[in-house]
């Protein structure tokens, strides 16, 4: 299993797709780790990580929209809120419980199925919302 950063992610933002691609290298680096059977240590470290890089990432998207009046901001903050809770969900089941296999499954499907979904349809949008002058 990858996950790796494609063109058809792009949003035309250079610093929100350095960001993505940051993101994914990093998501990249816990899959390579399960693969490796060293998914429980890299866990953790990568929740770190993605708990710090996302406040970064998601704050410099709300700002550029609020900057630029976007009109969808605050649905699309709603979606921030939701995947950083998310994660602290994760976080705390990883604490209490120990980075078991599921959890490690449910930061998969969170960093794939919902990051992958989100810069496709939103990021996008607020990327063409941009290039669009308006
Ligand atoms: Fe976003």
């Amino acid at each position: 299993m990858a996950i790796q950063w494609t063109d058809d992610l792009a949003t035309g933002v250079a610093e929100i797709d350095d960001q993505h691609k940051e993101l994914f290298k990093r998501i990249d680096r816990l899959f390579q780790a399960c693969n490796q059977a060293q998914g429980r240590l890299e866990i953790g470290k990568t929740i770190a990580f993605l708990e710090e890089y996302v406040d970064t990432h998601f704050g410099a998207e709300e700002k550029a929209m609020k900057q630029r009046s976007y009109p969808d901001y605050g649905a699309h903050k709603a979606q921030h809120v939701y995947y950083r809770n998310n994660l602290l969900t994760i976080k705390q089941q990883i604490e209490e419980e120990g980075p078991g296999v599921h959890l490690i499954i449910l930061t998969n499907r969170l960093a794939v199925d919902w990051l992958r979904n989100h810069i496709q349809k939103l990021d996008r949008a607020f990327g063409d919302f941009l290039q669009s002058g308006a």
